[in-house]
């Protein structure tokens, strides 16, 4: 090969096997596994030695080569003299997504519920002040926003709901873009009129749900300390009978992590259309270690349920997809383009994502609510934008795994990007931190890579999307 041509600087990660090779650099987002053996013979000597002009060209594709002076890598590739072919992430002065927190109370008290529902003052943030929020959002430069209803319960709050979504629906309208709503609610006992409304404004519906009925009741109790799973599963029923397929929402904790499988299976069996599991994370209720996961931890539990959904889908079950792996893990290794915007460099707090509290508090994230360090402003008298022009956000812009330490050097710090800044800095109280998930992220990228070489067809079945990444590999089943 001619003298241009070189790996990429800032390390390559290696994991050999007899038959192929592992290589991932933590630089570009760049990875492959490789068989030829002058190939591997060459990134094993540095980058020195003989190498074909397809396997550079191939290289070259998927990250792992420096030719003439340019390297394909991710928006978040920092560069060290060398063009970056990446795509960009058009940084936009408005949020694509606007969470509300409608109030702060509940018809349920979950043991570890981060709001503190029912438990502080009752704040209501009040449809005049989403309003506000609206008029600005549809002023701002974004072609389309999406309202999310959070709380509390926000299926309490359904008047005030009813009068922003219908204002939404009417400036959005008339200046020519696009509204869509979401809402996040516990299901329990959803009414007629509450079914009717979310499936007339065409709503992305998630509901919170803990799998099995024993699982979901040990933790999800109403104010009368019983389980709330029947009235959730009732809620589930009508939104279904109104036409919505609902996804559903559970939390993974140390209590019921070894019930994961059985936990999918039952949200399966209900007709939902994704399961997302989150872990639990302290606030609120969740002040102590008791239930948190660590990073090995949910890693043993997440493979377990990809195994099991592998198994299921050999078994000719249905397999609904688990959306955070989807355009989280699987998303970062099939393209270059970050669209998660959890795990891009910086992540969305604080420039695709603001949370209104209950109060009016302006917050970079949804999970930052609450807590002051993060509060940006507030909706009575500061503007969006005010709040985005804060030194908080600009704090939060420059978390990039190039300017945290333990991070710096790691192969997989284009994949996990450092991971969420609001938990690195509950679990560490310092955003210049790594994930508190670390152990999570070195495991899985490695786990998957390997999965889809040994069991092709694998990542498919878990729902990846072709990628601009993935697209240079050739023979892949799904073109
Ligand atoms: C706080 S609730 C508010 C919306 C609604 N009441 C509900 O339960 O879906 C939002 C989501 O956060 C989840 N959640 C609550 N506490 C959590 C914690 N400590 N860690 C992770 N997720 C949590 C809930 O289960 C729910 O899916
Ligand atoms: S998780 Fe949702 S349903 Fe449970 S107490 Fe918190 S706000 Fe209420
Ligand atoms: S703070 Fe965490 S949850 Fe919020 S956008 Fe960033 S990575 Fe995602």
């Amino acid at each position: 090969m001619s003298g241009t041509a070189q790996l990429p600087d800032g390390g390559i990660y290696i994991d050999d096997r007899d038959e192929a090779s592992l290589v991932v650099s933590g630089r570009t987002g760049g990875w492959d596994i490789i068989h030829d053996k002058q190939t591997r013979e060459w990134i094993r000597n540095g980058g020195t030695g003989p190498l074909s002009h397809d396997q550079a060209d191939r290289l070259h594709a998927r990250g792992l080569l420096t030719r003439s002076g340019a390297t394909r890598g991710t928006s978040a590739t920092v560069s060290l003299g060398d063009r970056i072919l990446a795509p960009r992430h058009q940084m936009r002065r408005y949020p694509v997504l606007c969470v509300f927190h409608v109030h702060n109370w509940c018809n349920l008290s979950c043991t570890y519920c981060y709001t503190m529902a029912d438990k502080v003052t009752r704040n209501r943030l009040g449809a005049d002040l989403m309003i506000k929020a609206v008029d600005e959002l549809v002023s701002g430069d974004l072609p389309t926003t999406c309202l999310e209803f959070h709380g509390g319960e926000p299926t309490m709050a359904l008047h005030d709901i009813r009068r922003v979504v219908l204002h939404a629906e009417d400036v959005y309208r008339k200046a020519g873009k696009n509204v869509s709503f979401s809402i996040q609610t516990n299901g329990y006992r959803l009414s007629d009129e509450c079914c009717s409304f979310l499936a007339e404004h065409d709503f992305s519906v998630r509901v919170s749900l803990d799998g099995d009925r024993a699982t979901h009741n040990s933790a999800r109790l109403n104010h009368a300390g019983r389980g709330s799973y029947d009235g959730v599963v009732a809620g589930i029923t009508k939104l279904r009978s109104f036409g919505i397929v609902p996804h559903a929402v559970a939390v993974l904790h140390r209590a019921n992590r070894d019930k994961i499988t059985q936990m999918y299976d039952a949200m399966v069996d209900l007709g939902v259309a994704s399961v997302r599991f989150l872990p639990v994370f302290k606030g609120g209720e969740m002040k102590d270690d008791s239930l948190w996961l660590n990073g090995r931890e949910y890693f043993e539990a997440k493979w377990d349920l990809i195994e099991h959904i592998l198994d299921r889908a050999a078994r000719g079950l249905p397999t609904p997809i688990l959306p955070n792996l989807v355009s989280g893990e699987l998303g970062a290794l099939t393209s270059f383009l970050r669209r998660y915007m959890c795990l891009r460099q910086p992540c969305g707090a604080g420039s695709n994502m603001v949370c209104i509290d209950d109060n009016g508090d302006l917050y970079p994230c949804e999970e930052m609510a609450g807590i002051s360090e993060f509060r940006i402003g507030n909706l009575n008298h500061d503007t969006i934008l005010d709040a985005f022009a804060t030194p908080i956000v600009q704090h939060l812009r420059g978390r990039i795994t190039a300017a945290i330490d333990g991070c710096r050097d790691c192969p997989w710090r284009q994949f996990c990007a450092g991971g969420c800044s609001h938990k690195s800095h509950t679990e560490f109280g310092d955003l210049r931190h790594g994930s508190e998930h670390c152990a999570y992220y070195q495991q899985i990228f490695r786990a998957l890579l390997w999965l889809e070489h040994d069991r092709p067809g694998s990542w498919q079945v878990l729902g990846a999307q072709p990628g601009d990444l993935y697209a240079s590999q050739e023979a892949r089943q799904w073109h």
